[in-house]
């Protein structure tokens, strides 16, 4: 296991060298840099050895997982039937963000080249109503969307795991499950930050459970070493191998599910549950430098970002700008700050309103808007940059990621969240799983921001049934027809910046998998009107050229995980597993 601090050494060295380049321009060039001269303009501080496999990779928030999945590919089982074993595996050996009680999406691209997505996000119940969480003077009561059983929205992720293993999956159902049950049952040992994410979270976990303390409470703090078990889920997850979705949506799950949620006042019926679909939908794909990027559209905010913040970096040559030069975080933040605010007037739901998705990656709507972005490196204030125009009107930390390649080439990228760590710190009693919290990613009211601090209006307000707007962005890059990246992060409001970085440090800047997800790292995100940057990420030198400029840098602790796996030009599959968690990759 490396350390930032070591990071933070070389990233100062490296960029002291690069120097803050002040007068540098940021004129658009008209060609994309080669591949050689991509590497040459390296300059990412160094990070660990990647782990490279020769056939197939897994690369997760936990080790444990991550050898479930590597294990079902040996069995036999494939990049879907690896993701249904790992996607149950963290939820129980990852109760901060794994679930079985919240939702995700997934991107894939087979073997043959077939690219689609997955959209098993949480719904509003059907007696959620616009205003739900606004007091009788409209304003937003404090934490009623974000804790207890009323911020719940009806979980998606078995439903969607059912539907993956059905399309796509090759072993049996009950074999991809049998590595969950068995380690909920027989128990996980807690990695330290597993056990100091339990002791931070005891107060809300006896607040929110009042009566039935769930499992993750105890009287002595949890250390590392300490063997977690989990018989009542071990319990749900056994119903889940032998009934498939009735495991979980019907019958004694939910009957405890529902008892949770007339004891806290939630939302969610019986007929909530029968309702639930997870949806296939189309990939969104685009152009960067060449390679093929597929992403997740709407309801995910994430894919529209990316595409459109890659769009108007593609005019500029990254590479000879220098990594992390004010220069080039200046472009950077300015495109950034222009898409999160397209973001917040205009996406939502795809099924409950029109979300302008063709006009937002159209090359000009880009181009027009790259053309604000100030050549002198100067901030434009977020004041300033209001939602692009032109378009039609709106009619109408915790979250983990997984990246898996096996043996035939099919990948999988997937992100899977309760959004808050431990989602709404309830626990269904007798049932022993976190329910999510995901009703705080809607717009609780219009330019109100939610937990992220991001703000939204119409397109993503409360409706019956409707998908709160997502900023998971799962993502896979092709280049010449072959498979190049699996990419994705949890981090909130922070995935769409965090997996950039991870495209432009191995694209732009020529850094291997665990280069690129180690990276230190920088965030805007529009409003608030500032730049967050972790430790690391910008000399005092280039920090000080960005005030000056107006960029309002402010250091954040660190965040996001990425777990990436590249491919390499002989195949050999190499793996970026975020050294700021417990993330590991594990191949074959
Ligand atoms: O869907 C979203 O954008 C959020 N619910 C994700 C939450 C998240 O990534 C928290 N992780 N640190």
């Amino acid at each position: 296991m490396h350390t930032l601090s070591r990071f933070s050494t070389a990233t100062l060295l490296v960029a002291t060298l690069a120097g803050p380049a002040l007068g540098q321009s940021i004129a658009p060039r008209r060609s994309s840099p080669t591949a050689s001269e991509a590497s040459k303009v390296s300059q990412l501080p160094p990070a660990a050895a990647p782990v490279v496999a020769r056939r197939a990779l897994v690369v997760s928030a936990h080790p444990e997982a991550s050898k479930v999945g590597r294990d079902i590919m040996q069995q036999g089982g494939n990049a879907y039937d690896a993701a249904v074993a790992v996607q149950f595996a963290l939820a129980v050996v990852l109760p901060v963000a794994g679930n079985v009680g919240g939702g995700g999406f997934l991107v894939y691209r087979d073997q043959a080249g077939q690219a689609g997505t997955l959209d098993f996000r949480e719904t509003a119940p059907a007696a959620a109503s616009r205003d739900m969480y606004l007091d009788a003077s409209g304003n937003v009561v404090p934490g009623r969307s974000t804790a207890g059983a009323l911020a719940v929205g009806t979980p998606g992720t078995v439903a969607g795991m059912v539907a993956l293993h059905g399309k796509k999956g090759k072993l049996p159902w009950a074999a991809l499950v049998a590595p969950a049950v068995r380690l909920a049952s027989h128990g996980v040992v807690l990695t330290e930050k597993e056990a100091a994410g339990l002791n931070r979270t005891q107060a809300d976990f006896t607040k929110y459970n009042p009566g039935s303390p769930p499992v993750f409470v105890r009287a002595a703090a949890w250390q590392k070493g300490d063997t977690l078990k989990q018989p009542e889920l071990a319990a749900v997850l056994l119903r889940i191998q032998q009934q498939q979705r009735a495991g979980f949506y019907q019958g004694r799950t939910a009957e405890l599910l529902l008892a949770e949620m007339r004891k806290g006042g939630g939302l969610i019926t019986q007929q909530d549950l029968d309702a639930y679909q997870p949806k296939w939908r189309a990939a969104l794909r685009g152009q960067y430098r060449g390679y093929d990027v597929i992403t997740m559209p709407p309801p995910s905010s994430g894919g529209v970002a990316l595409l459109q913040i890659l769009q108007m970096l593609e005019p500029y040559n990254l590479g000879k700008l220098g990594y992390h030069t004010p220069a080039a975080v200046a472009l950077i933040t300015e495109a950034e700050r222009r898409a999160y605010a397209d973001r917040a007037t205009y996406l939502g739901d795809p099924d409950f309103g029109k979300v302008p998705v063709a006009r937002l990656l159209a090359k000009d709507y880009n181009q027009q808007r790259a053309r604000t972005i100030p050549a002198n490196g100067q901030a434009t204030p977020s004041a300033q940059v209001a939602a692009g125009t032109g378009l039609p009107g709106y009619e109408s930390d915790q979250t983990t990621h997984y990246s898996i390649v096996d043996a035939r080439g099919n990948a999988v990228s997937c992100t899977t969240t309760l959004n808050g760590a431990y989602g709404s710190k309830v626990v269904v009693a007798g049932a022993g799983f976190l329910l999510n919290n995901e009703m705080d990613d809607f717009s609780a009211k219009a330019g109100v921001p939610n937990s992220y601090g991001l703000v939204g209006g119409v397109a993503n307000a409360i409706a019956p049934g409707k998908r709160m707007l997502s900023s998971m962005t799962p993502t896979i890059l092709t280049k010449g027809g072959k498979l190049f990246l699996v990419t994705g992060s949890p981090g909130g409001s922070t995935i769409i910046t965090s997996v950039l970085q991870s495209i432009l440090a191995v694209v732009d800047y020529g850094a291997d998998a665990e280069q690129a997800v180690a990276a230190p790292r920088l965030h805007h995100q529009w409003l608030p009107d500032q730049l967050d940057v972790e430790a690391g990420a910008l000399t005092p030198a280039t920090e000080k050229t960005l005030q000056e400029k107006g960029f309002n840098p402010k250091p954040r602790a660190s965040w996001g995980r990425l777990d990436i796996i590249r491919v390499l030009p002989d195949g050999r599959l190499e793996g970026g597993a975020d050294p700021r968690g417990d993330d590991a990759a594990v191949g074959m």
